[in-house]
């Protein structure tokens, strides 16, 4: 009971704060958040609830590994600490600090339709403008379409959000400095529609007592999405994870697509993993 709610702000005897063992390095918008708090069902797991952007802040770097480490939560020594920070899998700093702390650190990478990841990231960037000028309409903004294509109709490799979707130029830098086995990729289709079998992949992965049963998950006809179950009651991630996206035109999609395919297909073989989606 000690450790549920807010109670787990409480320094429980025997625990203290660790250095993280695990990763989720990204990528924004893939179900990042979802696998955090599926993996934090696990007993053996513990994690941070706000992302800590040590790697990839400098501001925040600086501060050095003891700042780092005080953003843990407590734990017991047979527990492992996982933290996410999204913004690490774009980074160029990133892999080499993360290095530096631990070279035997497992990472985690959850990808998932790179189209639907970018419709997703354009409509994060909306909703919160919108939060922040929330007298101004949702259609004074630019339409998707106005954001992904440049003037001459072709894809802006400059858009961010289109850009985090090319995972292919990312993962090189990861692979230059850490062993093909110790990066995790994690299905973010598959995590949505069987969270049970993803996560008994990262069980596996993270060598821990496969303790996740079906049951933890249970679909909610009413948010969309499988939430989560435990002996502390159950959960649902919060309104902006699984939010409704703009409709896009099928020719926008289809170019999107054709764009995409050709690093889907060299990310598929730098990662060596073939999700059905991935091509
Ligand atoms: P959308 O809100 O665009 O649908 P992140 O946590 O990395 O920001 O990813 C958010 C995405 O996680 C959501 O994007 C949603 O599609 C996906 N997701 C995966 N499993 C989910 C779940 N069980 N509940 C809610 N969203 C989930």
């Amino acid at each position: 009971a000690l450790l549920n709610g807010t109670a787990r702000r409480i320094h429980v005897k025997g625990t203290s704060r660790h250095l993280p063992s695990i990763i989720i390095i990204g990528a924004k918008k893939c179900g990042t958040r979802a696998l955090l708090e599926m993996m934090n069902l696990h007993p053996r797991i513990r994690r941070t609830t706000r992302e800590v952007h040590f790697f990839d802040r400098d501001v925040n770097y600086l501060n050095g590994l003891p700042w780092y480490r005080k953003r843990m939560p407590f734990s017991f020594p047979d527990q492992l600490t996982v933290e996410k920070t999204p913004g690490y899998f774009v980074s160029p700093e990133a892999p080499v600090r993360i290095r530096a702390m631990n070279k035997d650190v497992k990472l985690l990478l959850i990808v998932r339709d790179p189209v639907i990841r970018t419709i997703s990231d354009y409509t994060q960037v909306v909703m919160t403008r919108n939060q922040d000028e929330n007298d101004q309409a949702e259609d004074s903004f630019p339409q998707f379409e106005d954001m992904v294509f440049d003037v001459n109709g072709e894809v802006d490799t400059s858009y961010k959000a289109v850009r985090t979707s090319i995972y292919a130029r990312f993962f090189p830098t990861w692979l230059e400095y850490f062993k093909r086995e110790q990066i995790h990729v994690v299905d973010g289709e598959n995590l949505v529609t069987n969270p049970f079998e993803e996560m008994r992949r990262v069980e596996i992965f993270l060598g821990v007592e496969r303790i996740l049963k079906p049951s933890n998950f249970w679909f909610s006809e009413e948010k969309g999405f499988y939430c989560l179950r435990n002996e502390n009651g159950d959960k649902c991630l919060g309104p902006s994870k699984g939010r409704k996206h703009p409709n896009v035109s099928k020719e926008v999609v289809s170019k999107l697509r054709v764009f995409y395919s050709p690093f889907n297909v060299n990310f598929s073989k730098l990662a060596d993993i073939n999700f059905t989606w991935l091509v």
